[in-house]
């Protein structure tokens, strides 16, 4: 009966974290207080900061020849749900790079990425995925999105917890990548990240693998970013869960045990089936001695 074996292996290992969330919080940031959530950790004269006709703050990260610009959440979190509103660079966007990340430090920091990868006008972005463990990464899938992206702000989600991870666009999800350590696949779960999001020069990588550069007459470029959203366990700069922070027993989230139900196994398979245009798993000529372990275990 493998079913309620893995259940029950699940179960376990929620049941450990939940113990170890601390500092269990949420905040939606939908007003004046986005950037009491971040610092702006790279070219601060390139972020623009103003409120939209509903009061909503907009954070502009800006790019031209002098400077990208970056900002990384104040706090750090092991495991969380974390949200942000993004309308990425209008008309001739090919060479920048648009993202929304997770990341701990060090060579072997764990991360989880959405990156979005400009194009030429009229041609369409790159929503780009990744996950790294251990400072491995390897794991890219990417897809076309169903939308203009850079026609209006959508919601872009990271959840991660000891299951697995989710990512999602308005709510749907449209990749999963599960906790196989139990098979020896690193997983991210040891390192406190914090959310990033960035715009920066990837004209060595992104369009069409590097070939197409940034066009700088049409600089600045401008990605806007809104309704940051996370519910997470917060932990201290040292690694430590605050101890200031409310009780152990504090209920991390529904977030913590969440996983795909077949309505989610349905999004993921329909963005798979229409709008996926890379997955690590299926690339023959990068993995010749064979596709990595996890591939096979889903
Ligand atoms: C974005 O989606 C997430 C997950 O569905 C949700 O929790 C969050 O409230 C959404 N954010 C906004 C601004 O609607
Ligand atoms: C840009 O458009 C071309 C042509 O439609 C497409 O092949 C490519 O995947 C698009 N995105 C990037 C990032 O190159
Ligand atoms: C860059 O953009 C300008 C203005 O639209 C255009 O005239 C020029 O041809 C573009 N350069 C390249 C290399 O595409
Ligand atoms: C946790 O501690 C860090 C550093 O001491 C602090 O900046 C942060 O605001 C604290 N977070 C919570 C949720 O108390």
């Amino acid at each position: 009966m493998p079913r309620p074996l893995v259940q029950q292996v699940a179960a376990a290992a929620v049941a450990t974290v939940v113990a170890c969330c601390f500092a269990a919080r949420s905040s939606a940031v939908l007003d004046a207080s986005f950037m009491e959530e971040f610092d702006v950790i790279w070219g601060g004269d390139h972020v623009r900061v103003a409120d939209d006709e509903e009061g909503r703050r907009v954070v502009a990260l800006t790019l031209d020849r002098d400077s990208g610009s970056g900002l990384q959440s104040k706090d750090q979190f092991l495991f969380g749900e974390f949200s942000m509103e993004i309308k990425l660079v209008p008309g001739d966007s090919a060479g920048t790079v648009a993202t929304f990340y997770l990341t701990s430090e060090g060579e072997t920091h764990d991360e989880i990425d959405f990156e979005f990868l400009g194009n030429v006008s009229g041609e369409p972005y790159v929503m780009h995925t990744n996950v790294f463990a251990n400072g491995k990464g390897e794991r890219e899938q990417q897809f076309y999105l169903w939308f203009d992206p850079t026609a209006d702000f959508h919601n872009y989600t990271i959840l991660w917890n000891p299951l697995n991870i989710i990512f999602s666009v308005d709510g749907e999800p449209v990749r999963v990548f599960k906790n196989h350590e139990a098979s020896g696949v690193p997983y991210p779960g040891g390192q406190p990240m914090r959310a990033h999001a960035s715009l920066w020069n990837g004209d060595f990588w992104a369009t069409r693998g590097g070939q197409v550069k940034i066009n700088w007459t049409h600089a600045p470029f401008a990605a806007s970013y809104r309704g940051y959203e996370s519910s997470a366990c917060s932990v201290s700069s040292g690694g430590q869960p605050n101890s200031t922070s409310p009780s152990p027993d504090d209920s991390a989230g529904p977030w913590m045990g969440r996983q795909l139900g077949p309505d989610g196994e349905r999004a993921v398979a329909w963005a798979r089936e229409n709008y996926m245009i890379y997955d690590y798993c299926r690339d023959q000529w990068r993995f010749p001695q064979g596709q990595p372990a996890e591939c096979n275990l889903d």
